[in-house]
């Protein structure tokens, strides 16, 4: 196939390219590179020894995507523009509502325009609130938007409702949506990564931080939760497992039966933060320095999901281990 992606210089979108390639489909890349660089692109481009269209485009920018949407053909578009940021979220909260919404609406609306019928959405966990009982199945109650603790993952909800919404009204329309656990690591080439502005807020890119001297030390966010040590316990995704979870749900297009999907995409394994420190202190063979200090507001003690929905439908299931996405997060953040 050939398909549109919306955000495809940032963290998953790049990932996700690599592996749409490697699978023999092709790409339209679009992105304002608010949040990403280019330079991720042109690394994309030396692990799939192929040019890839790229438009520096805020898909917010109704007539400048459209620019886009006549002059390329696609089958697909996979949405990962967005802003990202729990907490920032919360202290900008129309900032993610604008963005977020609006270029979603957006392409919807051109997709509708240009006869292009087929859509994937990264959501998130987030989705099913702070009350969610883990293991997490994808039939547990989502989208209550009283239940979710921030804006950005309000948004994630709202998106979610929209293309429910859209797909129940046309039968054309067929819907992806993928609710990531927590996605770690980089691409075993070290060229592209997770690569955040500022010190990170993320435990995975703050490990790496303090591991290759950058931070001084990780502040745990609490000790008291009901955990087997005492820390918040996440269902850790190896990027590239992520990535591909989207290269095999390009099958749901093909169904005649259904025209709206929903799957978790994990491992299913919970990982607290004091095993995921030593795990990445044993997979590269270093000392990560921690204090523990107060819980971090809006955090839940454990999120896993049940990802078995995703093995059956799909034939996808996350393969990496923790050790993997310690090594290649450590390899990305020092060759950087
Ligand atoms: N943590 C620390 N120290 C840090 C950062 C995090 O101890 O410096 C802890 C947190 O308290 C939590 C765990 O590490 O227990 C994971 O925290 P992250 O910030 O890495 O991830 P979250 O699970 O909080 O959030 C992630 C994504 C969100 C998404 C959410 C879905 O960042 O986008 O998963 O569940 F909404």
């Amino acid at each position: 196939m050939r398909i549109l992606v919306a955000g495809g210089a940032g963290y998953i979108g790049s990932h996700t390219i690599v592996e749409l390639y490697t699978k023999g489909h092709t790409v339209v890349c679009v992105d304002n590179l608010y949040n990403a660089k280019l330079s991720a692109i042109k690394n994309v481009e030396k692990i799939v020894k192929k040019q890839i269209p790229f438009y520096k485009v805020d898909c917010c920018d109704k007539k400048k995507l459209e620019t886009v949407f006549k002059k390329e053909k696609f089958d697909a578009v996979i949405m990962f523009q967005g802003y990202k940021a729990v907490g920032e979220s919360v202290k900008i909260p129309i900032k993610y509502y604008r963005n977020n919404l609006d270029s979603a609406l957006t392409i919807i609306e051109l997709m509708d325009k240009y006869n292009v019928h087929n859509i994937m959405f990264s959501s998130s966990a987030t989705v099913y609130g702070k009350n969610a009982k883990s293991p997490i199945k994808e039939t547990d109650d989502a989208l209550r938007l009283n239940d979710i603790t921030n804006p950005y993952g309000e948004t994630k909800a709202m998106i979610e409702k929209i293309l429910m919404d859209k797909a129940a009204a046309d039968s054309k329309f067929k819907a992806v949506i993928l609710r990531y656990f927590n996605p770690v690591g980089a691409h075993e080439s070290a060229l592209i990564g997770e690569d955040p502005n500022g010190i990170p807020n993320n435990l995975m890119p703050y490990i790496a931080k303090v591991a290759t001297g950058k931070l001084p030390y990780l502040n745990v966010y609490g000790n008291d939760y009901k955990t087997k040590d005492g820390t918040g316990v996440r269902d850790y995704i190896h990027v590239v497992d992520l990535a591909k979870g989207h290269v095999a749900a390009l099958k749901c297009y093909k169904s005649k039966k259904q025209n709206l999907f929903v799957y978790n995409l994990g491992t299913g394994n919970g990982t607290s933060v004091l095993d995921l420190v030593k795990a990445y202190e044993k997979a590269n063979k270093l000392k990560v320095k921690y204090k523990i200090v107060g819980r971090r507001a809006g955090d839940v003690d454990k999120l896993y999901c049940k990802p078995t929905k995703a093995n059956k439908e799909l034939g996808w299931m996350a393969k990496l281990d923790i050790e993997s996405m310690c090594e290649s997060s450590y390899n990305f953040e020092n060759k950087k």
